[in-house]
Formats: C-alpha cells, sequence, structure tokens
C-alpha cells in the first residue's frame, strides 16, 4: 500500500494569510481599511460556522468585517435593499451573500444586485465573463481559487493533465474547470455530474480529480487512477453518536479507501476548506486595492 502526500491546506492557508496580513499594513499604511460585509440569512447551522471563520479571520488580519445577520424570514426586497446600502458604503469594499440563502430568495438575483466591484466571491455574471476571458481584474470564486493554489503550492504539474471535476456548480465546479484549462494551468477537462453515464469509468481516466458534489464518501478507490491527484471539496456533516456535537465532517471522497491508491490527496477537514477563506481574503484586498485605484 501506497503512503499518499498529504495536501495540508491548513498551512498553505496560513502562508496566504501571512502574506494578506502584510497586504493589510502597507494598505493600512495609505490610509486604506480592507472592509468585507458578510450577509447571513436564516439560520443554518454549517453556514453559521462559515459565516463566523471569514468574520474571525478578518479580525485576525485587521481587515474590516460587517456581519449581517438576517432573520430566514427575511424578503427578497429586504435582502436586496441591504445589498445596495454595503454597494454604496465605501468601508466595504467586498460583499458576500453566504450561500444557500432560504428557498424563497432568489439568489441569482440577489447576487446580480451587488456591486460586480464588491463582488469577491466572483459569482456576479461580469466576474464570471472575466474569468472565462482569463481577465485578471475579475475576482476568481474562493473554493476554486484556494484548489488551484493548493495545486500549485504543491508542485502538481496541470500542464497536459487529464483532469476530472465532479459537479457543476457555479460556486465550484464550473469555475474549477474554467480555471483548470486557462492558459495558465493547461489542463484537458471533463465535467461530470449526478446525470453522467459511467461515472466510476470517468474518474478513472484522471490525473487529478475534484470531486465537488456534496455526497458523503461517494468516491470510492477503484474510481481512483493509481497515482492520481485528489482534491476533495466536500464537507458534509453525518451523523455520529459518539462525538459531542452529534456528527463528524467527512468529504466527497472516501479517505481511507482512496487514499492508499493516489499519489496525494486533501484531507477533510483541513484541506480545501481554510483555503476558501484564505482567498476570500485575498479577494477582499483585492478589491480594496482596485476601489483605491492602486
Ligand atoms: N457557500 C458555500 N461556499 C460558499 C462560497 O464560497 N461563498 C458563499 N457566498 N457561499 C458559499
Amino acid at each position: 500500500m501506497n503512503q499518499p502526500r498529504i495536501l495540508d491546506g491548513k498551512s498553505v492557508a496560513a502562508a496566504v494569510l501571512d502574506e494578506c496580513r502584510n497586504e493589510v499594513s502597507q494598505l493600512l499604511a495609505k490610509g486604506i481599511t480592507p472592509g468585507l460585509a458578510v450577509v447571513l440569512i436564516g439560520e443554518d447551522p454549517a453556514s453559521q460556522v462559515y459565516v463566523g471563520s471569514k468574520v474571525r479571520t478578518c479580525g485576525e488580519l485587521g481587515i474590516f468585517s460587517r456581519k449581517e445577520t438576517l432573520p430566514s424570514t427575511t424578503t427578497q426586497d429586504e435582502l436586496i435593499k441591504l445589498v445596495q446600502e454595503l454597494n454604496a458604503d465605501p468601508s466595504v469594499h467586498g460583499i458576500l451573500v453566504q450561500s444557500p440563502p432560504p428557498k424563497h430568495i432568489d439568489e441569482e438575483a440577489v447576487i446580480r444586485a451587488i456591486d460586480p466591484r464588491k463582488d469577491v466571491d466572483g459569482f456576479h455574471p461580469e466576474n464570471v465573463a472575466k474569468l472565462a476571458l482569463e481577465d485578471p481584474s475579475g475576482f476568481v470564486p474562493c473554493t476554486p481559487a484556494g484548489c488551484m493554489k493548493l495545486l500549485e503550492v504543491s508542485g502538481i504539474n496541470t500542464n497536459g493533465a487529464e483532469a476530472v471535476v465532479i459537479g457543476r456548480s457555479m460556486i465550484v465546479g464550473k469555475p474549477m474547470a474554467l480555471l483548470l484549462v486557462s492558459k495558465s494551468a493547461n489542463a484537458t477537462v471533463t465535467i461530470a455530474h449526478s446525470r453522467s453515464k459511467d461515472l466510476p469509468a470517468i474518474c478513472r481516466r484522471a490525473d487529478i480529480v475534484i470531486a465537488a458534489v456534496g455526497r458523503p464518501d461517494m468516491v470510492k478507490a477503484d474510481w481512483v487512477k493509481p497515482g492520481a491527484v485528489v482534491i476533495d471539496v466536500g464537507i458534509n456533516r453525518v451523523e455520529d453518536s459518539s462525538k459531542k456535537s452529534g456528527f463528524r465532517l467527512t468529504g466527497d471522497v472516501d479517505f481511507k479507501d482512496v487514499a492508499p491508491h493516489c499519489a496525494a490527496i486533501t484531507p477533510v477537514p483541513g484541506g480545501v476548506g481554510p483555503m476558501t477563506i484564505a482567498m476570500l481574503m485575498k479577494n477582499t484586498l483585492q478589491a480594496a486595492r482596485q476601489q483605491a485605484g492602486l
């Protein structure tokens, strides 16, 4: 049995955050305090945890944060009004509305209401287009950007590699595929999803597998080519009565089963998760710089 490299997102994220800390002091010296507004609607426990980490990380770096917690009964109009207020607030350079919102909210309309210059999630159509165009003035969605950074720092060559992205979401799958196929990465990319015929066979072609479906432990050993690199984006809560919380976190990849077959793999937690937050901080600093005309 092979011992794979464990791609330690926590330590790579810490290095990215150190760079951010430096940049924050440079901005402060110019009289600019970078600011991020985080909007949470409703009581989804996982979203509460993510929003908490985002706000806490801002504090650790000296980024101003404004947290807006709205009840699940908030109307679409009320939410859009808040977004417009944040668009107009000069102390806020980045705006993030935590996904998923309650079902009665039209998420697409809310994203379109965000000023694309403040859209640090990179979800606004203008930023989606810039990603497709490889225009670096846009914002790249944080999770796929974090996966790319982790691959790059780990010295994993994407040039000419076969990459399979499982999942076609606008948050991860689609932007991930665009990044991998871009002229700076040059991978050959397949996007697979729940309707793909023979998902295991498609996955077995990959030198690099990115699993982003939200299904606990879906990717098994016989899905993975020996020596492949596996990036697990999933953060799933599964019941576990032996834990105080009543649940444990697991990825989309059955880690124990898959790890012995691959060259490198990300753990859950401690893989992609911390990278997402680090890239959000980077995007917030990019927004602050751009809005200051730097
Ligand atoms: N929910 C899960 N991932 C994300 C993300 O990157 N941004 C936002 N806004 N919501 C999310």
